[in-house]
């Protein structure tokens, strides 16, 4: 009914769009929230709500428009209007000083020079288009000249606008091409390879990895689970009038609204750019994210364009690096340890060394095709490196210092934990011990089901476990439950206090929620995010156990892997077995958080065509049961459509919304029947 969008309608969406903005920026931007994040849901979703019934509201930079692109089979070329150019290298003070003696030269000027210096952000380098004020193109560096087009992954940064706030005087340039480093904070970075290394995927190694990984993905709802962020440092091409010195253009990008990072200075002398340096070397490490120097620029325009530029960077700039936290020393040798679902890592150890002022005596070594990408042998000089708090790891060999006796490392065929064979699965790099009740899995996998987020058992270590396991007391998760004081009193570093503690701590923990009972199973690519997917959809865990491969696909956040694991480890008698054991020593599902989990509150379905199991007006009941709305039209609003046979024109609108298909068995698995 577009005929009944009126004036006041109007200015509410453009109202909610403005304000949605506003927030975007102090939450992301000035890092300064004024509203709580429900309340900012909140606006989301009423604005949300009003473009859906009048499309006619849906404007280009839309707050609600950050996601939903569909996927790219590739990305397109981008050409740079202005080629965007590397900086040379400063090493030390003598280098500042020698580009600072370079550019007197050039200018024939002896006169005061003003630099603006910034942190040199440790990322990826792009290039944002924005025409009227509109973000319309982004890319990334490519070779300087050609990059890729990734506008939809870049429209997924909060941080960024997606239309430039107007200037002070009223105008915007008509095409402002703005540079910047999109990169990921340390912190969120942690969180996030935590994640995926609870749901089995390989770890990134820095930050940098996990921005530019992040940028490179063709469906940008991937990345938009990303937290990317932006500062801009830098411009393309401006048509309009460009600001005189690159300070005046960070202050014009700030009053765009442009993410610029705060400690960026402007310097009267090379004395105070010095000075600077040391001050941001000091700071490095407390930092919220990763830099890897300074760049020193000269702030006037017009003195930069009398310097202009060489093939490969500005004369006008220059990036000082700091000392990297990097150091060499001897591979002593090389270990190969067993993950809890049978994951061959190789581990180097170390003669000990001090990178950056921590002590570190074992690196990853990735696996077998890093090994040979880096030709490390054992008994090489290696270098090694600590990339913000993350792992150490081998960078490469220092071949020059080889002596003849190293020797090349090859992944064993066998588990060294219990000597089953090893196994490569298809498409995926590791190895793998086939055996279930290898040790040194159960090793693992008991210390996962008594961490934390899992069972958090207090006291049951890392030594206990491997007496425990070594010595045949655990074979199998429920045997912790059937620990006794003497038993483990009777254990190597057991005090009878301590065994009272554990016997207390394990039956404390037997009570549950059914997310962290999920996690704590160990299934494979099934993390903390996806436990509580499945706790959220699942009324019980006996829905979960029967659920079937292709209902858990049709599950928002479930890919066809994850379902394909589920499944198997839920098909598998011995696991059922173990669980039925697990109930049977005492372990309870909270019935809160079971209830919880049941519910489809909040949930609206729609459903469509016949279903086989029941009539419509039954699964109606069924749904309403267990908290959920049943609606005849598919709007945005609606979580998932059911699809029965012959659905017709609502799976049609469910696909142009964007809106969760379900199958009739997606639906039973839902409701655990
Ligand atoms: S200016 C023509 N400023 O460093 C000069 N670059 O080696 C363009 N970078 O590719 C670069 N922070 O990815 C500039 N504040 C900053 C920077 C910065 C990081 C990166 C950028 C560029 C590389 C140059």
């Amino acid at each position: 009914m577009p005929d009944d969008l009126t004036p006041d309608i109007e200015a509410r969406a453009r109202f909610l769009a403005a304000e949605l903005t506003r927030h975007n920026h102090r939450y992301y931007v000035l890092d300064d929230p004024e509203i709580a994040d429900s309340e900012y849901d909140r606006l989301m979703q009423e604005l949300r709500d009003l473009e859906q019934r009048w499309p006619a509201l849906v404007r280009d930079d839309s707050p609600t428009h950050r996601v939903g692109a569909p996927p790219l089979a590739k990305f397109d070329p981008v050409p740079h209007t202005v080629p965007m150019l590397s900086l040379d290298n400063a090493f030390s003070d003598d280098d500042v000083v020698e580009f600072e003696r370079r550019i007197r030269r050039l200018l024939k000027n002896d006169g005061p020079i003003t630099y603006t210096v910034e942190p040199k952000m440790d990322g990826v380098a792009v290039e944002l288009v924005y025409r009227d004020g509109l973000l319309t193109q982004a890319s990334t560096r490519g070779d300087g000249y050609t990059g890729e087009d990734i506008t939809a992954n870049i429209r997924t940064i909060r941080a960024l606008p997606l239309r430039l706030e107007t200037l002070n005087n009223g105008a915007l340039p008509a095409i402002l091409e703005v540079r910047g480093e999109v990169f990921i904070n340390r912190e969120a970075f942690r969180k996030f390879n935590r994640e995926r290394l609870a749901a089995q995927l390989p770890a990134f190694a820095n930050p940098r990895n996990a921005a530019a990984g992040s940028l490179r993905q063709l469906d940008s709802q991937v990345t938009a689970k990303r937290p990317l962020h932006i500062f801009c440092y830098g411009m393309g091409t401006l048509a309009g009038r460009a600001p005189a010195s690159q300070s005046g253009l960070l202050a014009l990008f700030r009053s765009c609204g442009l993410p610029v990072n705060p400690l960026v200075q402007t310097c009267a002398n090379i004395e105070e750019v010095l000075a600077f340096y040391r001050s941001l070397e000091d700071q490095r490490e407390t930092l919220p994210y990763d830099i890897d120097g300074m760049v020193i620029k000269v702030d006037d325009r017009d003195l930069q364009d009398r310097l202009g530029s060489t093939s490969r960077s500005p004369r006008w700039a220059i990036a000082c690096k700091f000392k990297a936290v990097q150091a060499t020393t001897r591979l002593e040798s090389i270990d190969v340890q067993v993950g809890r679902t049978g994951t061959l890592t190789p581990v180097a150890h170390l003669t000990p060394v001090s990178v950056g002022g921590v002590v570190v005596s074992r690196a990853t070594l990735h696996n077998q095709d890093e090994i040979d990408r880096k030709d490390v042998r054992v008994g090489d000089t290696v270098l090694v490196q600590r990339a913000g708090d993350v792992i150490p790891e081998v960078v490469m060999p220092v071949v020059s210092k080889r002596r003849g006796d190293e020797r090349p490392f090859r992944m064993p065929d066998t588990c060294p934990s219990c000597g089953a064979p090893v196994l490569r699965t298809e498409g995926e790099i590791a190895l793998r011990c086939v055996n279930a009740d290898c040790p040194a899995q159960m090793k693992e996998r008991i210390r996962h089901f008594a961490s934390k987020n899992a069972f958090d058992i207090d006291g049951l270590g890392e030594k206990l476990v491997d007496q425990l396991v070594s010595r045949g007391i655990v074979r199998s998760f429920p045997d912790l439950f059937a620990l006794d004081e003497a038993t483990l009193a009777g254990l190597d570093r057991m005090a009878d206090k301590s065994a009272a503690n554990l016997v207390q701590a394990l039956q404390t923990s037997q009570t549950i929620s059914l997310d962290r009972f999920i996690f704590a199973l160990g299934i494979r690519h099934v993390g903390e995010h996806v436990a509580r997917i499945l706790a959220r959809q699942f009324p019980d865990l006996a829905g979960l156990q029967s659920a079937n491969r292709e209902s858990l696909e049709t599950i928002e956040g479930i890919g066809p892997i994850v379902a394909a694991s589920i499944a198997a480890f839920f098909s598998r008698d011995e696991n059922r077995d173990m669980i039925q054991r697990l109930l049977a020593a005492g372990v309870r599902i909270t019935a809160e958080q079971a209830r919880q989990g049941a519910a489809l509150a909040g949930l609206t379905f729609v459903l469509t065509g016949t279903l086989t199991r029941m009539p419509r007006s039954r699964a109606k009941q069924m749904i309403e049961a267990a908290g959920g709305k049943v609606s005849g039209s598919v709007s945005r609003k609606t979580d998932y459509v059911v699809a029965g046979a012959s659905p017709g024109s609502k799976r049609e609108r469910a696909l142009q919304l964007n809106v969760s298909i379900l199958d009739e068995e997606g639906l039973w698995a839902m409701l655990g029947l």
